[in-house]
């Protein structure tokens, strides 16, 4: 009814629409426990393509996948798109769908196209009805590949911007970009809290990931604001000409370059990714126990042991060029970890994907740990340029920081007495 009420603006105006070249879709939930699939899946058929889709504020209920098309086109999203929380539903693998090609991860809501901007102007985004899920998961075998969606996916997007973008208890991974270029997230936030009494101090909030970026280039996170119980932002493989800017994220394992080279055979290129102005804040201990890294890097080892989503190991590729600067830490665990051992056993071959270049400039804060640096790269490839500056990060009182590096070839300034394995 409603969208028919957009129509009729349509129809009503054609000759003004005609005129500026461009269509206008206006829409409402319908409300009273009501379907609103078919309304926004209309708007953006008709809209999608050189329109503006205009969503007015409420809930509007999505009870099956989605994909938006856009081209040249505008959505200002003033309300939430709400996911419906009947997770056998969404678990059935015929209702969502798996664009997104690492580890095989469902999405229920797809956005591709081209020059489109979708502006949700801090009242808007996604309800994920995240706590129904946590309940449902917390008792069952959680593994990557096992159907739970992806709240919001950009697949095959060129020239997007995502502008001031809600997304409320994210049941899974809250962001992912993949096969994408030139795009702009500005203003996003993610949270993943549980409410659950039953479930305080544990982690119940794995794999709410801020965002996993995926054959990628050219991508800006900015003024992003995550909590989660998991990676905060995770730069997968062939991620290229990445800036994160002023992210602050509450809880989860902090900043994560990896894991790379799970699929022997595929090489993951990470190049030219810088983060900065980033804080990493614990939350009280019932709400989340986590507070792993400032940033972490991590890839399997060069042994194959099983098969991805869950298994692998075995690629090759590179990290090079990653800058980390501008940090603040709140507690964190493990400030700055890089490890090539994922997943992995203790007679593996030693990984093939070489890190070089990585740089830490202007950090500080506290650490729970004294190890404040932990680089434990592969034997096969040692790391050349490990570069710190102003990485002034307080220990537990009373403590000695170190610094550990292992097949490290080329590192500067770090106090002399650190600790140097190769
Ligand atoms: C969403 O629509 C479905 C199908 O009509 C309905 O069963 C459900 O109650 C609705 N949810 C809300 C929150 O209105
Ligand atoms: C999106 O729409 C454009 C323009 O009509 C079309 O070329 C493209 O194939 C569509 N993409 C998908 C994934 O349907
Ligand atoms: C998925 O859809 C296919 C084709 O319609 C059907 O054969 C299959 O039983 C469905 N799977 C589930 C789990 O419902
Ligand atoms: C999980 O816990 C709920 C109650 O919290 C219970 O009803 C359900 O049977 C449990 N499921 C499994 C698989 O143990
Ligand atoms: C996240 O959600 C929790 C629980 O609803 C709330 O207490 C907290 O303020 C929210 N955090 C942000 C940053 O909105
Ligand atoms: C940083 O991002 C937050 C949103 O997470 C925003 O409120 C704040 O204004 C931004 N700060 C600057 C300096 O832009
Ligand atoms: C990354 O890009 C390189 C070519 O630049 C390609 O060989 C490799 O297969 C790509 N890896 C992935 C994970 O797509
Ligand atoms: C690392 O930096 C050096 C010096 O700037 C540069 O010559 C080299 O190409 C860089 N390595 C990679 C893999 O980009």
């Amino acid at each position: 009814m409603r969208f028919a009420f957009g129509v009729w603006i349509l129809s009503t105006f054609t000759a003004r629409v005609i005129a500026l070249g461009s269509s206008v879709c206006s829409l409402t939930p319908v409300g009273h426990g009501k379907d609103d699939t078919n309304q926004v899946e209309a708007a953006i058929a008709h809209c999608g393509h050189g329109g503006n889709i205009i969503f007015n504020a409420g809930q509007y209920n999505i009870t099956r996948k989605m994909t938006w098309n856009l081209t040249n086109s505008r959505v200002d999203l003033h309300g939430y798109l709400n996911f419906n929380p009947d997770v056998e539903y969404w678990l059935n693998p015929n209702n969502t769908y798996r664009v997104v090609f690492i580890q095989s991860q469902a999405s229920w809501f797809v956005v591709t196209g081209r020059d489109f901007v979708i502006d949700a102007h801090n009242v808007g985004g996604i309800q994920g009805n995240g706590q129904t899920w946590w309940n449902y998961f917390s008792n069952r075998t959680r593994e990557d590949g096992d159907g739970r969606p992806i709240a919001f996916t950009l697949s095959h997007v060129t020239k997007g911007i995502v502008r001031n973008f809600r997304i409320e208890s994210q049941p899974f991974w809250c962001n992912t970009v993949a096969d994408s270029k030139n795009v702009i997230y500005d203003g996003m936030l993610c949270n993943a809290t549980n409410t659950n009494p039953a479930f305080a101090g544990q982690n119940v909030v794995p794999n709410t990931d801020g965002i996993d970026t995926y054959r990628s280039d050219d991508v800006q996170l900015l003024n992003w604001d995550i909590t989660c119980g998991d990676d905060c932002l995770a730069i997968k493989g062939n991620s290229t000409n990445i800036l994160a800017s002023n992210v602050s994220c509450h809880g989860g394992n902090g900043v994560a370059v990896g894991s790379l080279g799970q699929y022997v055979g595929l090489n993951d290129i990470v190049d030219h990714v810088t983060f900065e102005d980033v804080k990493l804040l614990r939350l009280p201990s019932t709400v989340q126990p986590n507070m792993g890294s400032g940033v972490y890097f991590k890839t399997w080892t060069g042994s194959v042991n099983g098969v991805p989503p869950t298994g692998g190991g075995g690629g090759g590729g590179f990290v090079s060029n990653v800058i980390s600067r501008r940090f603040t830490l709140d507690r964190v665990s493990n400030p700055i970890h890089l490890y090539q051992t994922n997943g992995g056993h203790s007679n593996d071959t030693p990984s093939g994907l070489q890190f070089s270049n990585l740089t830490f400039e202007d950090w500080q804060g506290t650490s729970l740990s004294n190890t404040i640096v932990n680089l434990q790269c592969s034997p096969a490839v040692p790391c050349p340029n490990m570069l710190f500056k102003d990485v002034d990060v307080a220990t537990p009182s009373g403590q000695g920081a170190s610094f550990v590096c292992v097949n490290v070839i080329n590192e500067e300034g770090l106090p002399g007495a650190f600790i140097m394995i190769d």
